[in-house]
């Protein structure tokens, strides 16, 4: 079975294809993070109107490097929730168009669910049951994981997403949009900070919080008297610490409650040096295998949409052409 997926949910639109639901035959990305940068976050008109043009380039990109034709393709799978509105109507249109033009089935899929599959892709191998970490700068949520279409959300963050703390945090310091891996690289160079943040901490769930902590950063960035590259480092190592260890409780916590072993992390978060080194360890310690997905595959992709999508279709999901965009989970 030959799937094309279509992600168009922020600021990457990409496609993908994928055979028998687990080998990536292409995967691509055409980001407009380089539009948002001056205005310190994502504009969503820019976002859909970049969508809009690139949209048909990156399709044909994705069919020619998996050497695939259009009449090739079995199924069409598009984010359709959640996500900016706008850039998410450009998706499921062009979806739906393209499965109306081809007589193939179409189907929605959920953004952060997929997600939850991208650690699975490399090796091609699903393994169930297991806990979800999804951490970016839209979400920040653990799941529980049975099947692919037995998703339980079991936590998620109370206000701020992990990487848009990162991301105000990044601009707390004078670090360009979005500000993740600079972070992530200052806090490499240190050893060891004279700072300690904290985040509120839920024994009674697997929630998150991380707003409270970012404005902690800024009170303490505003007493810093010399505003160099070691202060902004020594913050930055802190805050990582306690952001990270925060996401990576919350997680070994969820599999130790429900007795599951295997861990998986996705987002863009993911990407970050100190939780796939930490993750690792605790994974160790506590003999959970921990999946965490290659660095293009954390960030916002096509082909983790294609993978749930091939799943879920041939367990009987089924989209029609009432499909639409819905911003929220
Ligand atoms: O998954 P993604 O591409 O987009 C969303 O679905 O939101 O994630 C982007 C987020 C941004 O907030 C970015 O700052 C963060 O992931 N990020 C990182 C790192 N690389 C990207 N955060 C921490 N450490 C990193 N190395
Ligand atoms: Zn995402």
């Amino acid at each position: 079975m030959i799937v094309l997926g279509i992600e168009t949910s922020c600021d990457e639109t990409a496609a993908a294809v994928l055979k028998n639901g687990k080998e990536v035959l292409s995967s691509c990305v055409s980001s407009s993070i380089h539009m948002h940068r001056k205005f310190g976050g994502i504009v969503p008109e820019i976002a859909s109107r970049f969508h809009l043009e690139y949209i048909t380039p990156v399709t044909k990109k994705a069919l020619k490097k998996a050497g695939i034709a259009l009449s090739d393709i079995d199924l069409i799978c598009v984010t359709h929730t959640p996500g900016l509105m706008g850039s998410l109507l450009v998706g499921v249109s062009f979806a739906k168009a393209l499965s109306f033009g081809l007589n193939k089935p179409v189907l929605g899929i959920n953004h952060v669910k997929a997600h939850l599959f991208a650690p699975f892709l490399e090796k091609g191998r699903f393994k169930f049951p297991f806990i979800g970490l999804v951490a970016s700068g839209g979400h920040s949520n653990i799941a529980l994981v049975r099947d692919f279409d037995k998703i339980k959300m079991i936590g998620k963050t109370r206000d701020d997403a992990a990487g848009e703390a990162y991301d105000k945090v990044a601009k707390i310091l004078g670090i360009p949009y979005p500000g993740g891996q600079v972070i992530d690289n200052l806090a490499q160079s240190i050893s060891e900070s004279p700072y300690r943040f904290k985040c509120a901490q839920f024994k009674d769930s697997f929630d998150f919080s991380f707003s409270g902590i970012k404005t902690n950063v800024l009170y303490t960035w505003q007493k810093v008297k010399k505003k160099n590259n070691q202060a902004r480092a020594q913050i930055a190592y802190a805050f990582q610490r306690e952001v990270i260890e925060s996401l990576i409780k919350q997680s070994i916590a969820a599999c130790k409650k429900f007795k599951i072993k295997t861990l998986s992390a996705g987002g863009g978060v993911a990407c970050n040096s100190y939780l796939r080194k930490r993750l690792k360890e605790e994974g160790k310690k506590e003999k959970i295998k921990v999946m965490i997905a290659a660095p293009h595959l954390c960030l916002d992709n096509a082909a983790m949409i294609a993978a749930l999508g091939a799943h879920l279709y041939k367990k009987g999901k089924r989209s029609d052409y009432n499909l639409t965009a819905t911003s929220t989970l």
